[in-house]
């Protein structure tokens, strides 16, 4: 039944037309993709396309934290003192933001998580949560060296949040954002010492997620996220395309 769920769910991202956007009309369930991965390994930089193409929201735990610090709410408080220091925001405040998004109606037919989970107690509230759901898990995978040149190379807009890279992705004009026009800057945590502590937090407490989501049947796809974005991205919609029994 699963299996039949999934090719409906398949054909409706690729028949209706060539951006694969999704034919909702033989969706059954609610379709999410969790993009996972190391800092930098391209989640928010693959999220936001295929959010576009799929026609369904893109979630980021990291920009609704950024949003609310910015605003400076209780919670955006309480999580700025985990993310200056490298750590994990805890479950409790994780799950409250998380659910309160998912429950808006631009998450009836799906949605595309972008840095969660990232514990397996998270996933296994997410799993209580949405137990109705198409679940793809996409796992990019790169190396440490490469990790570290594309972080401290990241700028992000100040207001749309979108993600260039000094050399393999630079803006249009140096300092400014190509869409909305505002400020690029570099992010706190991204400076090397706080990069060095997220990726160890990534090894210790994010990474047997991979282990976690190898053991359901046909939910895990791992990806090169070495090559362009372009050729990554191109992998990522195959991933979301082809069933992995296929
Ligand atoms: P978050 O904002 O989610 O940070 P992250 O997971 O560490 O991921 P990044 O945003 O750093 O990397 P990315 O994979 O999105 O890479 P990007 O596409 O930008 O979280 C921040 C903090 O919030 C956490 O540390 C934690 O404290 C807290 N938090 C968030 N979620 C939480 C949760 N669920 N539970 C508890 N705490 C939570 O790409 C990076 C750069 O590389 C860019 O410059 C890009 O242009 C470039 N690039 C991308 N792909 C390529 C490519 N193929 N080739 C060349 N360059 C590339």
């Amino acid at each position: 039944m699963r299996v039949l769920i999934g090719w409906m769910c398949i054909l409706g991202v690729v028949m209706t037309n060539e951006s694969f956007s999704l034919n909702r009309s033989v969706i059954e369930k609610p379709f999410v993709v969790i993009l996972m991965g190391p800092p930098g390994a391209g989640k928010g930089t693959h999220a936001k396309p295929l959010a576009a193409h799929l026609s369904i929201p893109h979630i980021s735990t990291g920009d609704l934290f950024r949003e609310h610090i910015s605003i400076q709410t209780p919670l955006g408080r309480k999580a700025k003192t985990y993310i200056d220091q490298g750590k994990l925001v805890p479950d409790e405040v994780v799950l409250d933001m998380l659910f309160a998004r998912i429950s808006l109606p631009d998450c009836k037919h799906g949605y595309i998580f972008d840095g969660f989970p990232r514990t397996v107690s998270q996933a296994q509230a997410l799993e209580k949560r949405i137990h109705n759901a198409l679940v793809i898990v996409i796992n990019l995978n790169v190396s440490d060296a490469l990790l570290v040149e594309r972080i401290s190379g990241r700028l992000t807009c100040k207001k749309c949040g979108k993600s260039y890279h000094k050399k393999y992705d630079p803006p249009l004009l140096t300092g400014q954002c190509d869409v909305c026009k505002d400020v690029l800057y570099q992010r706190d945590d991204d400076k090397e010492e706080i990069l060095k502590k997220r990726l160890e937090v990534y090894r210790s407490q994010t990474r047997p997620l991979i282990e976690y989501y190898g053991h359901q049947k046909d939910v895990l796809r791992e990806i090169d996220a070495t090559l362009t974005p372009g050729e990554v991205f191109h992998l990522v919609l195959h991933a979301v395309a082809v069933p992995a029994q296929v």
